[in-house]
């Protein structure tokens, strides 16, 4: 008898183990320690644009002008010292004005006040009637005109400035609090669980800058826990926060780290009598969309019991659905308002009136006053008001726990907890209005006593708890569900449900698609199968790193049930999908759900003007409210109908696709004609934009940028027109290449000493001899796409040492040098493609890897590892000379850096051309090496080893997908025969 149990248990255990293990072995390549005695503090700084926390206009751009707050964590062993020291009477500091201010009072010592509450504030400029309107500031009114550096003083009888003595005790926080992966499903709406526990930018009520605003931080939104001595019956409850702000104790400390879409929060605290770690991902599988597009989050506690006692462990999660704080809802059409004692009472009245379909609670003439809606407004950030959606909970054993919210609004929807039961566990939910009550009796019982169902219940917080034991030894995995499903997702006034809904029927059928815990394994072996592609390869951890979490960029795209596909440039810059960065960050999206790149490429095709230029997005607008849903249109540009033409082959080539190709190509034609049509003075695009907008380079006669972009163009129109057997247009094309070639060797080269040179950035302007980083960017693509070398390797070798010569900083290569001084943020900042293209084209030129990859790594690790904010890069970083060097200065959430995707290809030399059942590598690493292989739906890897004879093993695994080929070969070693390979397979030949 005694014999059996033990084997039933350890059947148990195993069993158990298998999720545990599954999750235990995903690989992080980042991590930050938050300790509870850290102190955590927001800091103003200068910025141009990029998006906030909080936002407060609906229906309008994600963004805040001029000055921006960062998280920092405060040095307490220095003092916090800032006075204007010294007073500069009768004088000015003409220019660096980040932010102009009228003052409360006509006095100076205001500006000291105001300078203080910047960060990026070095000195002031006081004039008590200013000269003329600048920014804030009026003229005849005075004003404080707050600098991010202290320019030269200059005599003014009128003024007084002062330069600022302070100090700055703040240093950048740890990994995972100034942002973290983003989890939820595809186009669903996402949510941050930080490194302190706390839970930000919730997005997954259909919020974006076409509807209301996301929900920035809800300080409510718990996970906890309950750890019993079941031999002495003491308990320890916890909230797993490091900083909590309810009556309930954290932990000592929690170590972040993020694998996109997966993070994990070790629970490092000696008090704790378990070993505790906990996880939170959602489903992502590449190669299989629908799959992907699960509105959910698991959240799994690894939990151990090390002691020699057996413990029981309750684990559980509560979220205020019913109320969101700081959120307002303006509506014209009210139906009653009441001065309620409490907001509380708003949701029962709103529940108790059938008409009621939202509500708002604010402070009105003093008086707390609820109104009721009968429609359901968009919310948007106001503190102090607090409103919600007409909603009830229900809750029937074994669950799940359901918030019903019916109606068409894009916030009508529902949510859902749902604990894994199994037989050795039971749950519990709760729903209550008053969160310390909810709390303290999780911690006297670990659970919510009360069997009887939960029906039409309007409280605030929703809870369910999932109780075990656990045996001296012991590990076991306590999974949490929550699940969403809001299939009205509006543009503004349109409704266009999201694409999850026709997978789905409601949420209770979202849960029941992962709802058991085979289910679970099968998720995090989805997630490690891609993952072990990057982390069992031989590139630099990095790499790893930047090619697992980039993805969480993913976080802002859109999928209608319509069959559209859209996603924005950022939040902060609200037009959609403009080629030219749609472009820097399409390779993941193409390799891991390419039907969503096809579906734009139909779109720009759709919107083609008459002429053949392709139109810059499917919706215009940055900053600004958003437009109509496909208010396409935007600039004449050198890097779109270019683009266009050459992501026709890249899909052609990388998917096999001849439909595709036969409807693209009469659009591709089309473009061709529009870019000869742009460079028939002298050979090259002519007074055109590009992605690099901010310096207007249009206003010059032609730039090294999109010269390169054409010679791309031009080669891959001449590998198009070769496949359709069209003649004319090849020839058209190949004699374009050729002038082009010329006339960049005539206009855009300049040696500027007998042994180094390089492209200027532009020809024309006062004949400055400038340069600009990124400028050979369309050779970067053609290599990738299998084109070649577009010109002259030795002679863009030098240019790439140029770009190190005059254009490197501590953060990456500067965008443009030699146009105009250093301190104007325009021209001196770093866009985060340049350092990423510099390695990519190094490599193919043959230069060692370590090398190669130094400007790349600086480039990342700036964002990784200074700022430790991967999961909201920038697209542009401030450079020095303006007060706030390396640190983000416009675009939040950005592609630019994904270019970056263009390195594991420049490192295997890849190329793929499946239409011929082609596959060759040429790799930059010296054996033994395995590196990634990247197809559109096929992922696997290469390993070379050293074999007998000088001879090399090589070794191709198929992971994901299948794979046929006709010629497989590394270097010139050819596969002896045709390939064809399903997930599991690899092939081995020797040479
Ligand atoms: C956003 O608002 C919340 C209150 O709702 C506040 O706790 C948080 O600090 C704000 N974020 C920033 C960056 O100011
Ligand atoms: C700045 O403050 C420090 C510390 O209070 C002081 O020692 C120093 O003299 C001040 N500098 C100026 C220029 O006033």
């Amino acid at each position: 008898m005694k014999y059996l149990l033990f084997t039933i248990s350890i059947l148990q255990i195993v069993h158990c183990q298998k999720l545990y293990e599954l999750l235990n072995s995903v690989k992080f390549f980042n991590e930050g320690w938050i300790s509870n005695s850290d102190v955590y503090e927001y800091q103003y700084e200068y910025a141009y644009y990029t998006e906030p926390e909080n936002v407060t206009r609906q229906r309008f751009s994600w963004m805040e002008l001029y000055s921006r707050p960062y998280l920092y964590k405060r040095n307490p062993d220095q003092p916090l010292q800032c006075d204007s020291n010294p007073i500069l009477a009768e004088t000015d500091l003409p220019g660096a004005d980040f932010l102009s201010i009228i003052p409360s009072a006509a006095d100076p010592s205001e500006c000291n006040t105001l300078c203080c509450r910047y960060a990026s504030c070095t000195s002031w400029s006081y004039a008590s009637a200013a000269p003329s309107d600048f920014n804030d500031c009026r003229q005849g009114r005075p004003c404080c005109y707050l600098k991010s550096y202290t320019p030269q003083s200059v005599r003014n009888p009128n003024i007084i400035s002062a330069i600022m003595n302070r100090t700055f005790p703040f240093e950048h926080p740890p990994s995972g609090l100034r942002s973290a992966v983003p989890i939820g499903g595809i186009t669903t709406g996402s949510i941050e669980l930080r490194g302190d526990g706390t839970f930000h930018e919730w997005t997954i009520e259909n919020q974006s800058p076409a509807t209301g605003a996301k929900l920035g931080f809800i300080n409510d939104a718990l996970l906890a826990f309950r750890i019993t001595n079941l031999d002495t019956k003491a308990s320890d409850t916890r909230l797993i926060r490091t900083h909590p702000t309810h009556s309930i104790k954290g932990i000592q400390t929690i170590k972040y780290h993020g694998s996109y879409p997966v993070s994990k929060l070790e629970l490092v605290d000696e008090s704790l009598k378990a070993t505790l770690d906990l996880y939170a991902y959602s489903v992502f599988k590449v190669a299989d969309l629908n799959r992907s597009l699960t509105p959910a989050i698991i959240f799994s506690l690894n939990v151990r019991n090390p002691n020699p006692y057996p413990i029981s462990i309750d684990f559980m999660s509560t979220l205020p659905l019913s109320a969101q704080i700081d959120q307002t809802r303006q509506s014209n059409h009210i139906i009653q308002q009441i001065t309620p004692a409490n907001y509380t009472d708003c949701i029962v009245l709103c529940h108790q009136n059938p008409s009621c379909a939202s509500w708002n609670w604010q402070i009105l003439n003093n008086n707390p006053t609820c109104s009721l809606y009968s429609d359901v407004p968009y919310n948007e950030y106001l503190s102090g008001h607090i409103s919600g959606v007409r909603g009830q909970w229900s809750f029937d054993k074994p669950g799940p726990l359901v918030l019903d919210r019916p109606g068409s609004a894009t916030a009508n929807g529902q949510f859902l907890l749902w604990p894994y039961l199994s037989s050795n566990r039971t749950i519990s939910a709760t729903v209550d209005n008053n969160i310390e009550n909810l709390l303290n009796k999780f911690a006297e019982n670990g659970r919510w006593s009360d069997d009887t169902p939960i029906q039409q219940s309007t409280g605030v917080h929703g809870a369910v708890s999932v109780s075990t034991t656990l045996q001296p030894g012991e590990q076991q995995t306590l999974s949490i569900l929550f699940a969403w499903y809001f299939p009205h997702h509006f543009w503004l006034d349109l409704p266009l449900d999201n694409y999850y809904s026709l997978l789905f029927t409601n949420v209770t059928d979202v849960a029941k698609s992962i709802g058991n815990e085979e289910q679970l394994e099968v998720i995090a072996n989805d997630i490690l199968s891609l993952h072990n592609i990057y982390s069992n390869s031989s590139m630099p951890d990095y790499l790893i790193d930047s090619l697992i979490n980039s993805v969480s960029h993913m976080r802002s795209a859109m999928y209608f049930s319509n069959g559209d596909w859209r996603q924005w440039e950022a939040f902060d810059c609200n037009d959609v999908d403009s080629v030219h960065n749609d472009h820097q960050r399409h390779l993941p999206y193409i390799l891991y759900f390419p039907e969503t790149e096809k579906l734009k490429m139909y779109q720009w095709a759709k919107y083609q003007q008459p002429d053949g230029m392709i139109q810059e997005t499917f919706t215009v607008g940055c900053l600004g409210d958003t437009e109509s849903y496909d208010t396409h249109g935007g600039r004449r540009m050198g890097d779109v109908t270019s683009i266009f033409i050459l992501e026709t082959l890249e899909l052609y080539r990388w998917t096999n696709d001849t439909k595709f190709l036969n409807d693209m190509y009469p659009h591709v034609s089309a473009g061709i004609q529009w870019q000869l049509s742009v460079s028939s003075n002298i050979g090259l695009p002519e007074n055109l934009e590009c992605t690099y907008d901010i310096p207007y380079l249009s206003q010059y006669p032609t730039t090294t940028f999109n010269s390169f972009m054409h010679l791309a163009a031009m080669r891959a129109c001449m590998e198009l027109s070769k496949i359709m057997r069209d003649t004319k247009t090849y020839n058209q094309c190949y004699e374009a290449y050729i002038v082009a070639g010329k006339q960049i060797d005539k206009l855009l080269w300049y040696n500027d000493s007998l042994d180094t040179g390089y492209f200027l950035a532009y020809t024309g302007g006062h004949g400055e001899k400038a340069i600009f980083t990124d400028a050979l960017y369309g050779q970067v693509l053609a290599y990738t796409y299998g084109l070649g070398s577009l010109y002259n390797v030795s002679i863009m070798l030098k240019h790439l040492e140029s770009e190190v010569r005059l254009a490197d900083t501590t953060y990456g290569l500067r965008m443009l040098t030699g146009r105009e001084p250093l301190t104007n943020p325009q021209d001196n900042s770093i866009w985060m493609g340049a350092s990423q293209d510099w390695s990519v084209l190094n490599l193919w030129f043959n230069i060692e890897p370590q090398s190669a990859l130094v400007q790349s790594q600086k480039g990342l690790n700036l964002v990784r590892q200074v700022l430790n904010d991967q999961w909201n890069t920038h697209g542009i970083y401030a450079a020095d000379g303006y007060g706030v060097g390396g640190k983000p200065w416009i675009t939040s959430h950005y592609g630019f850096h994904m270019v970056f995707w263009h390195l594991p290809f420049a490192l295997s030399g890849q190329y793929v051309d499946l239409s011929n059942g082609i596959l060759t590598f040429s790799p930059a690493l010296s054996v033994p090496y395995t590196l990634p292989v990247l197809i559109p739906n096929i992922f696997g890897s290469l390993s070379v080893i050293a074999s007998s004879n000088d001879n090399r093993l090589f070794t191709l695994s198929l992971s994901i997908g299948n794979l046929s080929l006709n010629t497989l070969a590394v270097y010139n070693v050819v596969y002896p025969g045709s390939v064809h390979l399903t997930a599991g397979q690899s092939v081995q030949w020797v040479g």
